[in-house]
């Protein structure tokens, strides 16, 4: 192992910088030429990279975003896009490539490994916690907090104008931001794409509710479970109560990254690092009941990730 490539990939989250700060550093560390890609699949399809040393990943720990930025790739979903890329890897010597991203990353990373002898280390960084193997990824905490700095603040409206206000959070198909989210704020109901619940079932606990004195509320809703506008108005014509609704939106994917967030960039990193130092390849990063961890991409990319439905049920008994 000479040289490693890092790249970012798929939507930012906070902590990419961090990962891509700790990874750099820890390869010069070990005398390790590191090469850093930009706008993620696009900077190895298009030969677009930039020679990266402990310096040049000064004063970037606490920023959000991504300094080698990212990109959705529609060509890296070619076969002849993830041929270039294998090529590119091969010319510039990548003997180890250190992919920092989410599923869809990992997708891409796996049909890579197909085609190159260059070794990859994937490292879990999403906002929306979706990648198999690990039990929290980069980015996570950060939206989480993001979220329930918002939601904090509408509750004061909610119970100065009686409302409830419905509040979707990001998550792509999952609900794992929206459950985590809705827990910590004391959501009255939590919509999450894994549990469907009838419309009836929700004007039901709107109406117990109101019968109990509580005069507002929180519904947190995934952005997977569909039209919430809808939703919105749906609960109003069926339970007299007033509602509105607020998109937190892509300021869950910004802002400086909370220092759990750093801290898994921190460990993700020297265990991506490890892997390729000792030629174990085609593996993802991950946390596992607090210890960091690793499997390999196809089993990562394999399965889909267990929501934790009991937390569900918590959440209900809680916020009565
Ligand atoms: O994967 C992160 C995420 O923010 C999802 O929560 C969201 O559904 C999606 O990306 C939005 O994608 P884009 O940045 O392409 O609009």
């Amino acid at each position: 192992m000479r040289t490693i490539g890092v790249v970012t990939s798929g939507g930012d989250a906070p902590g990419m910088n961090a990962a891509i700060r700790a990874v750099t550093r820890l390869a010069c560390y070990h005398g390790l030429i590191v090469l850093g890609f930009e706008r993620g699949w696009e900077g190895l399809i298009k030969n677009n990279f930039r020679r990266l040393d402990s310096r040049s990943v000064g004063g970037i720990i606490q920023l959000g975003g991504t300094i080698l930025r990212t990109s959705r790739c529609p060509e890296f979903r070619t076969r002849e896009g993830i041929k270039r890329a294998a090529e590119n890897l091969t010319s510039n010597g990548v003997d180890g490539l250190v992919v920092i991203g989410g599923e869809g990353s990992f997708r891409g990373a796996l049909e890579l490994s197909r085609e190159t002898d260059t070794l990859i280390a994937g490292v879990p960084a999403t906002i929306d916690n979706d990648v198999y193997g690990t039990d929290e990824t980069i980015g996570f905490d950060t939206a989480v907090n993001t979220a329930v700095a918002e939601i904090d603040k509408i509750r004061d409206t909610a119970f100065s104008h009686e409302r409830i206000f419905i509040v979707e959070v990001m998550g792509r198909k999952r609900g794992f931001l929206a459950l985590t989210v809705g827990l910590t704020v004391g959501a009255e109901v939590i919509l999450v794409p894994e549990v469907p619940i009838k419309l009836d079932e929700i004007f039901e606990i709107v109406k117990e509710n109101t019968a109990k004195g509580k005069r507002s509320g929180i519904i947190v809703a995934a952005e997977g479970i569909g039209d919430t506008r809808m939703l919105a108005e749906e609960i109003e014509r069926n339970t007299g109560a007033e509602v509105r609704l607020s998109i937190v939106g892509y300021a869950q994917r910004g802002g400086s990254p909370t220092a759990r967030s750093r801290l898994l960039a921190c460990l993700f990193a020297e265990e991506a690092v490890r892997l390729l130092l000792d030629e174990a390849g085609n593996r993802v990063v991950g946390l596992q009941n607090g210890a960091i961890t690793s499997m390999d991409l196809e089993t990562a990319c394999g399965n889909i990730k267990p929501l934790n439905i009991e937390l569900l049920k918590l959440a209900r008994v809680l916020s009565t």
